[in-house]
């Protein structure tokens, strides 16, 4: 039964893949897909349809109609007051042009992004007012994070260095998960096991190298985390243990948003805000959800060996296209977290995203974002709400195979030697640490590891 029923997805698919028309077929084709008794009355529906679209086709083409009047099924809901009200368009010198790509897709605000993005860099004026603009406080905060290195424990002895991180590690953390915090703290988080990076960055380097254990390390690892809800009855018990958390290891940043899985854009939105508040010099983030692993060798040579020329565009991870929103919630999970309203996102496709579970984004990609997130409506699921973004900025999304967001990859895979970094790791300690073992094995035969990390383990 389960082939069948993927083979008949997959004759679905090309239906929400034909725009607007086809959609409501392809609703009833997912409801087939879960129910097979529908299955005859669908091949029945779908002869009848056929021979009726046939004959309208060729009635239509015997008498043309006059005039191009081929009503858009997304007008409906356009005009709906809450997209009515975004869709006017800025009424100044910066919206010359409002049609980027594709027509039909107008996500509000209707504006030349680039455009405006340009304009707030240089200080011009704008003549729209930012719809989705929020100033995010800090009550918990690292501001010296990126500073130039702290001088901690056994790095006593290195030299202190004026140099920017080269990545900082921003890792969307859920407030409960303090468990896994510290696993990561003592496996792939760890920097004292990491190589330098960006040496493509650092213009005085001389010998371009990954593993001098001499050298400072660049990179810095911050979690991001929300608050609770002040009726959670854990949430005095959450404060007390993240207070000595903070004060133990000073790698939390908590934004003032309740700390829930629907307000994941805002905790983006947040972590782009606090970027450019503290991080302006570093050269790339690397945002992960806590149920990562991650190769530190592989990202940082990834990273070094993205070419000067892209650096400033680049946004790379795993990449969805085509992918259509959810529209009807499976039985079994009447409460699907993908589900979204017509009212939410009329449009029968997402423009392609990149899976918010890890990617790698320069900084001034982040820039672009944190001004065009302020003009763009708001959208609960983030990687959908950035890839929006991309759209707006033209940016193109860098397919990046070795980041894993959607089989993991475990050490007996084939892929895992290359991995940078894969999901599939949550409440599994025991893979997590056989993982890092394995990577720091490898790591240590390709590329001499670094003392404090040997002395660390
Ligand atoms: C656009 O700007 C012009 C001149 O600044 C003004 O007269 C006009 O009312 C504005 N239109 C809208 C729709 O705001
Ligand atoms: C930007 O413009 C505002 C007012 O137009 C001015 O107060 C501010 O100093 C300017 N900032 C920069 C960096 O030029
Ligand atoms: C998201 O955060 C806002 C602001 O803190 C809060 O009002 C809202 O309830 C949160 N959403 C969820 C689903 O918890
Ligand atoms: C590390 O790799 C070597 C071979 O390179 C292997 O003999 C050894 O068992 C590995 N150690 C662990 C802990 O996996």
């Amino acid at each position: 039964m389960l082939p069948f029923r993927r083979a008949l997805r997959c004759l679905c698919a090309p239906l929400h893949h034909c725009g607007s028309c086809f959609y409501v077929c392809g609703e009833i084709c997912c409801e087939v897909v879960k129910n097979p008794a529908f299955l005859v009355v669908f091949i029945i529906l779908c002869i009848h349809s056929t021979i009726l679209i046939s004959y309208f086709t060729f009635a239509n083409t015997a008498k043309p109609k006059p005039g191009p009047t081929k009503p858009n099924p997304l007008d409906a809901i356009m005009a709906l007051p809450e997209y009515n009200v975004f869709l006017k368009v800025a009424n100044d010198t910066s919206s010359e042009s409002v049609h980027i790509g594709s027509e039909d897709f107008k996500y509000p605000l209707l504006v030349d992004m680039v455009q405006l993005v340009s304009r707030v860099r240089h200080n011009l004026s704008v003549n729209v007012a930012p719809i989705n603009r929020h100033n995010f406080q800090f009550p918990i905060n690292q501001a010296d994070l990126c500073k130039p290195y702290k001088l901690t424990g056994r790095s006593q002895q290195k030299q202190q260095q004026q140099q920017q991180p080269a990545i900082v590690l921003v890792i969307k953390s859920a407030l409960s998960h303090f468990d896994q915090r510290q696993l990561i703290r003592e496996t792939w988080g760890n920097f004292d096991c990491w190589p330098t990076a960006g040496s493509a960055s650092s213009s005085s380097s001389s010998s371009s190298s990954s593993s001098s254990s001499s050298s400072v390390n660049k990179v810095r690892r911050v979690f991001m985390v929300g608050q609770p809800k002040s009726a959670d009855p854990k949430s005095s018990e959450y404060a007390e243990k993240l207070a000595k958390e903070v004060a133990k290891y000073g790698d939390i940043v908590q934004a003032d948003f309740v700390d829930h899985y629907f307000n994941n854009t805002l905790k983006m939105m947040s972590s782009f805000s606090w970027m450019i508040a503290h991080c302006q010099g570093a050269r790339f983030a690397f945002f992960l959800d806590d149920d990562y692993v991650v190769n530190p060798l592989n990202l940082v040579r990834f990273a070094d060996a993205i070419p000067p020329e892209s650096y400033a565009g680049t946004m790379a991870g795993f990449v969805w296209r085509n992918a259509a929103p959810v529209r009807r919630a499976p039985k079994r999970n009447p409460q699907s977290r993908w589900l979204i309203s017509y009212r939410e996102y009329p449009w029968p496709m997402y423009p392609a995203y990149v899976s918010a579970g890890a990617f790698l984004v320069s900084m001034p990609v982040i820039k672009d974002f944190t001004i065009a997130m302020e003009y763009t409506r708001y959208l609960r699921f983030d990687d959908v709400f950035l890839g929006i973004l991309m759209h707006k900025l033209r940016i193109v999304p860098l397919h990046a195979e070795r980041i894993h967001s959607f089989s993991p990859v475990y050490p007996d895979s084939p892929s895992f030697p290359g991995l940078i970094a894969s999901h599939g790791y949550a409440r599994k300690a025991d893979k997590v640490r056989a993982a890092w073992s394995e990577i720091l094995n490898r790591t240590g035969a390709e590329n001499r590891l670094p003392l404090e990390c040997m002395l660390s383990m």
